[in-house]
């Protein structure tokens, strides 16, 4: 059975001060659903303050992407050494990062494997732009995303991985993709290209995310589907009330 993940990407929001008034509040609300997996992605300079928070906790703390060199002459990155013991999952392959800082899928390859070689979740971003989903691209962009991420990852490193699918056009746009058409992708292109890389055994324990304006109001319909098993959620992470309800709302419809 795959544990519904829902992860909070909180993007550059939050300092480190409202961060930790933020979790203390988080904690006790999200406390009790512990059929979900619960994790928050703060800002790098929040995540030492958020950890020590969190420690010992059943939520979980995750960084936002990691560069993939151990250190050196490259300004402004954070390699996966400086993250070891503060987070246990990284996302990696965000659009943002795709777009602002030119990600491309070699280098979100190189990104994910140091992220497993230090020992973290690699939560696996993709997804189409709106011109590749209104061409018809979506499953061939998608699929060529995967299998360049995965690119030479083993099976039981694949099994650390968490995959998000969230089409870009979707993404902090409040026009959400509906819940078939995300399941459509999830299940058809997304764990059909892990099926291809690994087969149906392991590509059926990895769990793939929804992730695009996600709000209390459309969640239920996400987690309601087959393939779906949570979500990577930027804007309705941010309050407390309502990333409650994103956890309380999976644990209801998962069971
Ligand atoms: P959103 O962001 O929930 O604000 O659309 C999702 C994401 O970028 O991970």
């Amino acid at each position: 059975m795959r544990v519904p993940i829902i992860a909070g990407n909180w993007k550059m929001y939050k300092t480190p001060a409202e961060a930790a008034e933020f979790v203390a509040e988080l904690l006790p609300a999200l406390a009790e659903f512990s059929t979900v997996e619960r994790v928050v992605c703060p800002p790098y300079i929040a995540i030492p303050g958020v950890h020590a928070a969190l420690k010992d906790s059943p939520v979980k703390v995750g960084a936002q992407d990691v560069y993939f060199e151990e250190e050196g002459a490259f300004t402004g990155r954070i390699s996966p050494r400086m993250l070891e013991g503060l987070v246990e999952y990284v996302i990696i392959g965000h659009s943002e990062c795709r777009r602002d800082y030119k990600d491309t899928d070699e280098i979100v390859n190189k990104k994910v494997k140091a992220a497993l070689a230090h020992g973290f979740k690699p939560i696996v971003a993709c997804g189409e732009s709106l011109e590749q989903y209104e061409a018809g691209e979506t499953a061939s962009f998608v699929a060529q995303q995967i299998r360049g991420a995965f690119a030479d990852i083993t099976a039981e490193d694949a099994l650390k991985t968490v995959v998000a699918y969230e089409p870009i056009w979707a993404i902090g746009t409040g026009r959400n993709a509906s819940a078939e058409l995300a399941n459509d992708i999830v299940g058809g292109v997304v764990r059909k290209a892990l099926v291809d890389l690994y087969g149906t055994a392991i590509a059926d324990q990895i769990r793939i995310q929804y992730g695009g304006s996600v709000k209390p109001d459309n969640m239920a319909d996400y987690m309601g589907q087959s393939d779906i098993d949570g979500a990577l959620v930027g804007g309705a992470s941010l309050k407390v009330a309502s990333f409650t309800e994103l956890v309380r709302i999976t644990a209801e419809t998962r069971g």
